[in-house]
């Protein structure tokens, strides 16, 4: 067994519990409800779900897995392609288990990863039976100190019927100090959860567990999956440009000061790319009030651009993540992690005012956004909090590039093919081509300015002439019913929308 673990687990009796992951996960039944620390790929717990999978290979097993949101480690790939995924909350970004949620074989639930948690509260969803949670140490009264992200683990091991830790002997010490978990007080006498600022710590730095709940204890080794972001390209830098222009416009018109109003960014390339945009624009004093921190949040505090962020997860590029657990002295007077449903918390969102910026990966021409599903039917990875922050901030921001896949599809299309985020949620468009600000402006104002602005030139005609065209026949939001989905169709057809 890893060695080196003892001073990790300050509770001496808590010692005795110390197993390997094979014996733990024998806690696991078939049919089981499972809630797994790990969020955007960061602080999961490692070992146990390896174990069920293997102990799959012989024994069939078949569990319900409910997480903060991705699994790093291919962890929800190996979980699923040994048929222990039966069912998979709330959000996922691996290709192996999106081919099975697409096939069918695995019952995806994707849903706003604020409201899972007060799901399980009021039990609308079933209770955990078991919850397996990485930390980076257990205090001398039982309280775990999460690894690199909060996410859902501490309603889990607060709600599970037995709770296995995985105590991580490679994540860092420093970490111990980074988490403030608020469990919201139930209802019908919630009090208002007491956050003002980015930086307003409401809670304790562990989750406070009683010993006694702790069924067993696994040390592990295995650091986190680092992420794949590509660097910024040409489309995404003229992307950020876009975005940071209508900034200094808002604050020209005396909207926002140079210091803007508390950032959220969404996951992945798009998303990072325009962030890291803001290290060369006049803002200063920036703060984050986020979901996953990611390398662009490091850099705009390194160019000392940035004062304070507090999001759900740390998740960083290979070199990134080096540098970030090395100079964890510097960077935690400036960072928060807090429980997901709390970063993510409507309420919060709202008085905060924040400015979210997530991605697209279509919109239509009215503004309505689909973020989730290929053609209406393929989930890529789920909503997770982009609709938590674009229904409530302060400015709703989407973007995307014009096209993909090498230009065969328009990411601005006559309708979406699903509806994430309706036009009621979304203020500003972005794409490498131009800005639409949508405020204030009605649907048949709103398609010609996104069609002139956000379209790609090989797509534009033809979509002016399809809203030209549903003008024509009349109607508040305008369509041609028979061809509002027609590319689409024609993509699935012929593998091409022009
Ligand atoms: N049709 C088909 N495929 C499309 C597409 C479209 N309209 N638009 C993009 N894609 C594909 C890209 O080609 C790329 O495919 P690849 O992985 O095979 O290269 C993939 O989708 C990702 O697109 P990319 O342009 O690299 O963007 P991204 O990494 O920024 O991810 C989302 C974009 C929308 C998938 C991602 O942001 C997401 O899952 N968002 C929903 C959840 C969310 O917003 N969470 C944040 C809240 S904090």
């Amino acid at each position: 067994m890893t060695q080196g673990f003892e001073d990790r687990i300050r509770n001496v009796a808590l010692r005795s519990r110390v197993m390997t992951a094979a014996e733990a996960a024998e806690l696991i039944k078939d049919g089981m409800v499972v809630g797994m620390s790990g969020f955007t790929r960061s602080g999961e717990a490692k070992a146990v779900p390896l174990a069920l999978a293997e102990r799959a290979r012989t024994t069939p097993i078949k569990i319900t897995l409910m997480t903060g949101a991705s699994l790093g480690n291919d962890l929800d790939k190996i979980l699923a392609e040994a048929h222990v995924t039966a069912r998979r909350i709330p959000f996922q970004s691996d290709p192996g288990l999106r081919r099975m949620i697409n096939a069918g074989e695995v019952m995806f639930i994707d849903q706003h990863l604020s409201e899972t948690v007060e799901q399980l509260r009021t039990q609308q969803l079933p209770l955990p039976d078991v919850a397996v949670i990485e930390a980076i140490a257990i205090t001398e009264d039982g309280g775990i100190i999460p690894s690199t992200s909060v996410g859902n683990s501490a309603s889990f091991a607060l709600l599970a019927k037995k709770v296995i830790i995985e105590i991580n002997i490679n994540q860092p010490l420093g970490l111990e100090g980074l988490h403030d978990i608020y469990i919201p007080t139930y209802r019908p006498n919630r009090m208002p959860i007491p956050i003002v600022t980015p930086e307003s710590r409401v809670g304790l730095p562990h989750i406070p567990l009683p010993p006694e709940r702790i069924a067993a204890i696994v040390v592990t080794e295995k650091v986190d999956s680092t992420a794949t972001i590509n660097p910024p390209d040409a489309e995404t830098r003229a992307i950020a440009g876009h975005l940071i222009g209508f900034f200094e416009r808002e604050v020209t018109r005396g909207h926002l000061d140079h210091r803007l109003a508390p950032l959220q960014a969404g996951i992945g390339t798009v998303a990072n790319a325009v962030l890291h945009g803001l290290i060369d624009s006049p803002f200063h004093d920036l703060k984050m009030y986020s979901e996953v921190l990611q390398d662009s949040t490091f850099d705009l505090m390194d160019a000392g651009k940035m004062t304070f962020a507090s999001g759900s997860s740390i998740t960083l590029s290979a070199a990134k993540y080096v540098d970030v657990l090395s100079r964890l002295e510097t960077f935690r007077p400036r960072l928060i992690l807090r429980p997901q449903e709390i970063s993510n918390h409507p309420e919060v969102v709202r008085r905060l005012g924040l400015i979210a910026i997530n991605t697209a990966l279509e919109f239509d021409i009215y503004g309505n956004v689909n973020s989730t599903h290929i053609a209406g039917t393929n989930m890529m990875n789920g909503i997770g909090g982009s609709g938590d922050f674009a229904r409530n901030a302060y400015l709703s921001v989407f973007v995307t590039k014009s096209t993909a896949k090498g230009g065969v599809i328009s990411s601005v299309v006559p309708m979406v093919s699903h509806v994430d985020h309706t036009e009621h949620d979304v203020d500003v468009l972005v794409t490498e081509t131009g800005i639409a600000d949508l405020r204030g402006l009605a649907p048949r104002e709103r398609a010609p300015l996104i069609i002139r602005n956000c379209v790609h030139p090989a797509y534009r005609d033809a979509l002016m002439d399809y809203f030209t065209r549903a003008k024509a026949r009349g109607g508040h939001t305008p369509h041609v019913l028979e061809e509002a989905l027609s590319w689409h169709i024609r993509l699935c057809d012929t593998g091409r929308m022009s």
